[in-house]
């Protein structure tokens, strides 16, 4: 009996990977059968989750999101990720009469986005590198406590933001994958990055660090705003996947 629950938990820990995992609160990963029209269901009188979708310009749905298994970083491991979501901006992109450009989808859900210790995972990618003349921000909660940005006083850089500092930066390369997961305390008011690229597991590339974390749960906006200030930038694609929201312990595998 001895030698064989040894052999067992042996066997086991040769072929089961340590993969500390947390628990998913929120998912906005694309299963089969998800289609770009299932973003069309959400209104402010039917907010059906997994995705708020308001702010954008004046294009049909179609103009600015796709969703398809190329977009979708290949090295994915999350069960039931078959899709990626394309957003796209392009210099239709105006919303609410606004000089910058923006296509934004918005978690939906009743969960409490905003208490303890969460960790917001997301990647992305482009086909293309876009205008680093412009300014963007990707990633960001309302008050931009934290946020990847890229372009203008960034230049061809994603730059990791927390409390208003570039805290880190990674050259923008394109049909390159870049992992990553927000580790906010919301008691303590820090955030950790976690970063990787394509297959990669995630690692802490830069400690908690003090910002004014809060949310209420329905600002952290999975897109891109770019500051075209009368300047037409242009459509650009950006490929994200991999979005979600988990408590407990970080998941490093992407
Ligand atoms: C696919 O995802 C949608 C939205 O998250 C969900 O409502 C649906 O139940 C899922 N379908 C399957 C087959 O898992």
């Amino acid at each position: 009996m001895k030698s064989t629950s040894l052999l067992l938990s042996g066997a086991l820990s040769a072929t089961v990977p340590l993969v500390s995992a947390g628990e998913i609160i929120w998912s906005g990963i694309f299963n089969e059968s998800y289609t770009v029209e299932n973003f069309d269901e959400w209104s402010w009188s039917n907010q059906v989750p997994p995705w708020q979708w308001y702010i954008h310009g004046s294009g049909d749905t179609a103009t600015y999101l796709e969703v398809s298994p190329d977009f979708r970083n290949p090295d994915s491991t999350l069960a039931d990720e078959a899709k990626g979501v394309r957003i796209t901006i392009d210099d239709t992109s105006s919303w609410n009469g606004q000089t910058m450009m923006r296509s934004e989808l918005i978690p939906q859900t009743t969960e409490d986005l905003g208490s303890g210790t969460l960790f917001y995972h997301f990647s992305l990618s482009v086909p293309a590198v876009p205008d680093e003349t412009l300014e963007h921000q990707l990633a960001f909660f309302e008050s931009h406590f934290t946020e990847i940005k890229y372009g203008g006083a960034d230049g061809t850089s994603l730059s990791w933001y927390a409390g208003g500092t570039s805290q880190w930066t990674a050259e923008l390369k394109a049909n390159t994958w870049y992992n990553f997961a927000y580790g906010i305390d919301f008691s303590a008011s820090t955030v950790a990055l976690y970063a990787s690229t394509g297959a990669d597991p995630l690692e802490q590339v830069v400690e908690g660090v003090s910002a004014s974390t809060s949310t209420n749960s329905a600002d952290w906006h999975v897109g891109e705003l770019r500051l075209d200030n009368g300047n037409a930038g242009g459509s650009e694609d950006w490929y994200w996947s991999g979005v979600y929201i988990e408590s407990g312990d970080v998941t490093v595998d992407v």
